[in-house]
């Protein structure tokens, strides 16, 4: 049995992924989730998925108090990675003192817990959106961050910030990764988890699977007047299984003493970008249903193109996406069906 990992926002989309995949390769897990956007249920799907059943606190990362009654519960903590946050950029902007209390606060907590217990090292869950809309194609990690477009883009920056700030003055103590995640889409193999948007999704992705099971009536397409060969926008869109996978690249690279300097940040993403009627194309092709979208005005607050340069990651982290926007749309189609079918 490899060494015990805290995984924050472990019920959630991303973070439900990255734990299959850490069970997998002997890692004993820990979840913490307040359900704030989850589901309990994803707890027993992951125990169907790996034949384990990770430990599950419910309970909200603000909390200082509850952090170091974990960390004092759980003493043999390895690594924490912290998917834990608000993630709708709209929704910041409408709510900004809610993301910029969760999403800091719950850093925070993190951090000065972990101190006190000497854990040594985190993954953070940053964003291409740093970037904002870059000037130079594909983007690599020196790119220059932008002013955010947004409350919840700018706590990715703040929290990057401040990653970088305690590991400085940690003197060697504490290891920080942030990975950088362009468009994570996709589901697993299983059908049994998956992105689980409440409400009207916000993602191009789900809104695609709700349209075409019936739940949306159309998709609108924001936009085919960009300056890209087909009109619409641009993104570096990653299956959630290999984004889940460069997660474990990064804990074994901390763990193992590998990594160069005590703060380090990588693109997580294919290298690939596909335009938004590419990605309808690649569902229709592997569903089989046609669906129903009409093209519409831009979308305020989008940038038009943006695609990784994974090349350090590739290197560093020997770590390289596999699976194609083909594997993405039919496993994310999977997953709609199957949930929609045991509601
Ligand atoms: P998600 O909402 O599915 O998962 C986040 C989980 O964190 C949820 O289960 C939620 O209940 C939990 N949570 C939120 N605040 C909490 C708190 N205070 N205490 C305890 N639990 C809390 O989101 P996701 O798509 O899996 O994203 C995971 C991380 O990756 C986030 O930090 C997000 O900002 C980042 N990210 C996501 C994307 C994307 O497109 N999905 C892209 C780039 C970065
Ligand atoms: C993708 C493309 C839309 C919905 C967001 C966050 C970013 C990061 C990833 C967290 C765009 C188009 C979408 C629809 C459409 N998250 N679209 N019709 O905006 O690239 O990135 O998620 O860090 O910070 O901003 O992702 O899935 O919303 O959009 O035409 O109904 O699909 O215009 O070109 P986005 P998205």
């Amino acid at each position: 049995m490899k060494n015990k990992i805290l995984v924050t926002g472990g019920t959630g989309y991303i973070g439900s992924h990255t734990v299959c995949e850490l069970i997998g390769q002997g890692y004993q897990v820990v979840i913490v989730d307040n359900l704030s956007n989850s589901e309990r249920f994803i707890v027993d799907r992951i125990e169907q998925i790996t034949g384990t059943r990770p430990a599950f606190y419910e309970f909200d990362l603000k909390d200082a108090a509850k952090v170091d009654e974990l960390f004092d519960k759980e003493p043999d903590i390895k690594g924490v990675i912290h998917f834990a946050a608000s993630k709708a950029v709209g929704e910041s902007v409408k709510i900004p003192l809610t993301y910029y209390r969760n999403n800091l606060t719950s850093l925070i907590n993190l951090l000065e817990s972990m101190s006190r217990h000497g854990v040594q090292n985190i993954v953070f869950s940053s964003s291409c959106t740093v970037y904002g809309q870059p000037d130079k194609l594909p983007v690599d990690e020196s790119a220059p961050i932008k002013p955010a477009e947004s409350p919840y883009g700018y706590t990715k920056q703040v929290c990057e910030n401040i990653l970088r700030d305690t590991i400085k003055s940690e003197g060697g103590n504490l290891h920080g990764i942030a990975l950088r995640y362009f468009n994570p889409i996709g589901a697993h193999p299983s059908g049994l988890i998956g992105e689980l948007p409440r409400g009207v999704p916000n993602n191009l992705m789900p809104f695609i699977t709700q349209t075409a099971y019936g739940i949306r009536q159309q998709l609108s397409v924001f936009g085919d007047d960009y300056n890209t060969p087909d009109g619409s926008c641009i993104r570096d869109y990653i299956h959630v299984v290999d984004l889940a996978k460069a997660h474990i690249a990064a804990i074994d690279r901390m763990i193992g003493g590998k990594n160069k300097t005590d703060f380090e940040v990588f693109n997580i993403g294919t290298g690939n970008g596909y335009s938004v009627l590419e990605v309808i194309k690649s569902f229709e092709k592997v569903s089989g249903v046609k669906l129903n979208y009409k093209i519409t005005g831009r979308r305020e607050g989008d940038i038009e193109q943006i695609w990784a340069d994974t090349t350090i990651a590739n290197n560093e982290l020997c770590w390289k996406a596999q699976l194609s926007i083909d594997d993405m749309t039919l496993s994310a189609w999977k997953w709609e069906q199957n949930y929609r079918k045991q509601l």
